[in-house]
Formats: structure tokens, C-alpha cells, sequence
């Protein structure tokens, strides 16, 4: 991490200890800001922490269960007064359930729902007020497929200021070629 551009923020990545969300972190770290790498495993986010602190970024690992309240309540305490603002949040910690819908039993739809959607919720929930105090804030939902890192690294970028609202479709082509199909 040469020529490292002045520090640009807080940024909060839930599921960031794995997958798409680490891929995030490592990407928003490079961007200089100070990564909150928030996951259900408490233990990957701080390793992926130490690494990206290995390799001179900043990063830290923190414990969230984002569809629990409580558990949000909490991040956002110890966030406020150790860090005291909230540039960036990327709600990407979901689960997938793949089943067909007749024999998708209830508490998979129920807990998919309580983290995929209850838990983007109860984040912005929470970062939103922090974001109100500082002079920016960026909120990026994830529900694409891969690769997407450099999207997520722009929409936080003072290049992506005056888009507000979008939906990007990053996958490759895959919804295009499925809708050149119809
Ligand atoms: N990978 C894909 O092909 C794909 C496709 C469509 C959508 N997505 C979406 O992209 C996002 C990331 O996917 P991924 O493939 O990297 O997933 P992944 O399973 O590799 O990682 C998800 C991370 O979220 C964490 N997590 C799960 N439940 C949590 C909770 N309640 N609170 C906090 N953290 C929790 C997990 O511990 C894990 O670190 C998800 O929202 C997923 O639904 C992924």
C-alpha cells in the first residue's frame, strides 16, 4: 500500500470476515479508509483485521449479529465512542437459501429475511446518525455476485458524490444475457 492517499473515513463492512465482504474490505482499505470489518465470526474479521493491518492499512475486527438488535446497538456504541463517525456502510452480510418455494420451510425464509433485510435495516439504522454528524456518508447494499470490490470502491469515491439512489448491475453480463433471452 505505496502513495497511500490521505485517510478518507470510517468504513463499516458487515460479512466482511469472508467472501465478497472481504474482498470489499481489502478494496476500502486500499482506498485508505479505516475498515470495520463487522461479522458473525468474530474471529475471521479479526484475522482478515490483522492482515490488512499487516500490509499497512487500518482495520479493525468486531463481533455483529446484524439481525440482532442488541447486537447492533452494541457495534454502534463501541463505534461511536472509539471511533466517533461513519463514513460508509456496506450492508453486505446476507445468507443465501435455495430451495424450491414449496418446500421452503418457514424459519429458512424467516431467518434469511432477519439478516438479509432486517439486518440492512437495523445498520442504517444505526450509521445514519453518525453519517448526519460527519460531512459525507455512503450506504451500499450488496446483493450481487461477484467481482464487485472496484463498484463498491467507486460509489465511496468522490467520483460517485452526485449518484444517489442506483441499483448497478455487476455480474458479468449474466441479468443482460437473461434478459436478451426473453
Ligand atoms: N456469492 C454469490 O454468488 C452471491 C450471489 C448473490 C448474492 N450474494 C450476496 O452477496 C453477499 C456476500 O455473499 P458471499 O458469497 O460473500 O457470502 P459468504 O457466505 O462468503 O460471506 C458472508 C459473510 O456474512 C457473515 N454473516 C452471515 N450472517 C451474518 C449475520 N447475521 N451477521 C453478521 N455477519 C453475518 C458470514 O459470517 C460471512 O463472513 C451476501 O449478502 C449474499 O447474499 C452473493
Amino acid at each position: 500500500m505505496e502513495n497511500r492517499k490521505p485517510v478518507t473515513g470510517v468504513a463499516v463492512i458487515t460479512g466482511g470476515a469472508a467472501g465478497i465482504g472481504e474482498a470489499i474490505a481489502r478494496r476500502l482499505a486500499a482506498d485508505n479508509f479505516v475498515v470495520v470489518i463487522a461479522d458473525l465470526d468474530r474471529n475471521g474479521a479479526e484475522e482478515i483485521a490483522t492482515e490488512i493491518s499487516a500490509h499497512g492499512g487500518e482495520a479493525v475486527g468486531r463481533h455483529v449479529d446484524v439481525s440482532a438488535a442488541d447486537s447492533v446497538s452494541a457495534l454502534f456504541e463501541w463505534l461511536t465512542d472509539d471511533l466517533g463517525r461513519c463514513d460508509v456502510l456496506v450492508n453486505n452480510a446476507g445468507i443465501a437459501t435455495t430451495a424450491p418455494v414449496s418446500e421452503l420451510p418457514l424459519e429458512r425464509w424467516n431467518s434469511t429475511i432477519a439478516v438479509n433485510l432486517t439486518g440492512a435495516l437495523l445498520m442504517t439504522q444505526h450509521a445514519l446518525p453518525l453519517m448526519k454528524k460527519g460531512d459525507r456518508g455512503r450506504i451500499v447494499n450488496i446483493s450481487s455476485i461477484e467481482e464487485i470490490a472496484a463498484a463498491v470502491s467507486f460509489l465511496c469515491s468522490e467520483d460517485a458524490s452526485y449518484i444517489t439512489g442506483h441499483t448497478i448491475p455487476v455480474d458479468g453480463g449474466y441479468l443482460a444475457a437473461g434478459v436478451l433471452e426473453i
